[in-house]
C-alpha cells in the first residue's frame, strides 16, 4: 500500500517548530513508526528494539549518542528509558534547537512516565491513533482503521487475533501485573459485549472474579493505550436527574467485530450490535479529528433518568455544541430527530446547539438534508468531511477531499 498521509501531520511539524522532542504515542501498529520516517525522512534512524543496541546504550549512553547527528527518530524507546536523562542534558545545552529529538513507542504508561520525569516543558506529546475516515475511504465498520488491516481486510481474523495475542503479552502485562492472562482474555471479550453500554463496574468485575479497583485498573490501562473509548456523560446542570456513569466502547471497530465474532458484511447487518458499533465508530473519528486537530479529548453521551437519550456531544472547532444521534440504517426518518429536539427544548438558549443524525453512507442521497427544525442528516462520510473541514487546518481539508471523493457531489 502507498503511504497515506496523515491527517496530524500540521500538528506534528508546528509541534516540530517550538519544541526540542516530539514523543508519539499511540495504539500498537497504528503507523507510528510509518509516519515519523515519512514526515521527518533525513532524520536518523534508530531502533531501540535489539538487544545488542541497548546493551550499547545502558553500557555508554554519552558516546552512543555522541556518535548521532540530529535530527534523531529513536523507536521503541521503551526500551531504554533512561536515555531520556542524557538526552535532556543535551537539549539543554541548545534550548532553542527545535525537533531534534523525536521519539515512539507503544507502552503509553511507563513511556509516559519516563517522558514527564525527564522531558517535562521540552517535548511535545502526540498520540497517533489508526486511520480516519478523513484520511482514507478503506476504513469501514466491520474492519475498523488499523493501517494492515485496511490494506489487508480479507485477513483480518488472523490479524486480530495475533494483535490481541501480542498486545496483551507485550504491552498490558509490562504495565500492569496480570497474573491471569485467562481472565484478562475474558475481560477484553465482556468489555466487546457490552460495547455501547453503559458501564456498570460490578457488573463486569463479577462474572471474572476480580474487585472492582482491579477492574478499574485493567480499563484505565486499556483506555490510555488507545483501545477502549470512555465517553463521560454531559454534565451541564439544567434541572434533570442524569445517569453518572461512561458508555464504553472498544476504539476500533474492526477489533469490536473480531471480538464479537462478526466475520461478513452479512453478519454484520444483521447482528444486534449494528446500532453500538455505528455509534462506536462515529465517537472514534470525533475523538480522531479532535487528537489529529492538537485538541483535548472532548466527547459526552446524555442519558437522564426519564429516559431522554442522545448519543453524544462535543464541542466543534469554534466550541459551539454539537450534538448527534447516530443511526445505522440508510434511511433517515424525521422521527430520529426527536430526542434531539427534545433535549434543546430543555436546554433552552442558553446553550444554542447544533444537531445533526449521522447515519450510514447512502451514494445518491443528498448530502445534508433538513429532518425537523434546525437539525440536520448527513451520512457519515459527510459527517467527518465537516469535523476535519471545520478546523483551522487547510491540511485535513485537502485530505478529506483527495481520499473521499464519492461523499462529495
Ligand atoms: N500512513 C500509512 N500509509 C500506508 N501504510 C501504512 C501507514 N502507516 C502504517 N502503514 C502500514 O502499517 C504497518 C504498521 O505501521 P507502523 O509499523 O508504522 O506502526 P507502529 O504504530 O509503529 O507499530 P508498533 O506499535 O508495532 O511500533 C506498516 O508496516 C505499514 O505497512
Ligand atoms: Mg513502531
Amino acid at each position: 500500500m502507498r503511504f497515506i498521509e496523515r491527517a496530524i501531520r500540521g500538528e506534528v511539524l508546528r509541534a516540530a517548530r517550538s519544541f526540542a522532542a516530539i514523543v508519539m504515542t499511540g495504539p500498537r501498529r497504528s503507523g507510528k513508526t510509518a509516519f515519523l520516517r515519512h514526515t521527518f525522512p533525513t532524520a536518523q534512524y534508530v531502533l531501540l528494539e535489539d538487544p545488542d543496541v541497548q546493551a550499547r546504550v545502558r553500557s555508554d549512553p554519552r558516546g552512543f549518542l555522541d556518535e548521532l547527528r540530529t535530527p534523531v527518530l529513536f523507536d521503541e524507546v521503551q526500551n531504554v528509558p533512561e536515555l531520556f536523562d542524557y538526552i535532556r542534558t543535551r537539549i539543554d545545552r541548545v534550548p532553542r534547537r527545535m525537533g531534534q529529538w523525536l521519539f515512539t513507542g507503544s507502552q503509553e504508561a511507563p513511556l509516559m512516565q519516563g517522558v514527564s520525569e525527564s522531558m517535562a516543558g521540552r517535548a511535545a506529546i502526540l498520540q497517533l491513533l489508526p486511520f480516519s475516515l478523513a484520511e482514507t475511504d478503506r476504513v469501514s465498520l466491520l474492519a475498523g482503521a488499523y493501517p494492515e488491516v485496511v490494506a489487508r481486510p480479507r485477513g483480518r481474523g488472523l490479524w486480530f487475533a495475533s494483535y490481541i495475542q501480542t498486545y496483551l503479552e507485550r504491552d498490558v502485562r509490562s504495565v500492569i501485573n496480570v497474573r491471569d492472562l485467562g481472565a484478562f482474555r475474558r475481560f477484553i471479550a465482556l468489555l466487546a459485549s457490552r460495547h455501547g453500554q453503559v458501564l456498570n463496574r460490578a457488573d463486569i468485575a463479577a462474572p471474572l472474579g476480580v474487585s472492582i479497583p482491579t477492574l478499574s485498573e485493567w480499563l484505565h490501562v486499556l483506555e490510555i493505550t488507545g483501545q477502549v473509548m470512555l465517553v463521560p456523560p454531559y454534565f451541564e446542570n439544567f434541572g434533570k436527574r442524569l445517569i453518572k456513569s461512561p458508555k464504553v466502547y472498544i476504539g476500533d471497530s474492526g477489533l469490536a467485530c473480531y471480538l464479537l465474532g462478526i466475520a461478513s458484511q452479512a453478519e454484520l447487518e444483521r447482528s444486534p450490535f449494528l446500532g453500538p458499533l455505528f455509534e462506536g465508530y462515529v465517537a472514534s473519528e470525533i475523538l480522531k479529528s479532535q487528537i489529529n486537530k492538537g485538541r483535548r479529548k472532548e466527547l459526552y453521551h446524555f442519558r437522564d433518568q426519564q429516559g431522554l437519550e442522545v448519543d453524544f456531544l462535543f464541542p466543534d472547532s469554534h466550541g459551539k455544541l454539537w450534538m448527534v444521534e447516530c443511526k445505522a440504517s440508510r434511511t433517515v426518518l424525521p422521527s430520529m430527530a426527536k430526542s434531539m429536539a427534545s433535549l434543546r427544548r430543555s436546554m433552552g438558549d442558553r446553550t444554542p446547539a447544533r444537531a445533526t443524525v449521522v447515519h450510514r453512507r447512502s451514494p445518491g442521497a443528498p448530502p445534508t438534508r433538513v429532518l425537523a427544525p434546525g437539525i440536520d442528516a448527513l451520512d457519515v462520510g459527510d459527517f467527518v468531511s465537516e469535523l476535519a473541514g471545520s478546523g483551522t487546518q487547510g491540511a485535513a481539508k485537502r485530505l478529506t477531499r483527495k481520499s473521499s471523493p464519492p461523499a462529495r457531489r
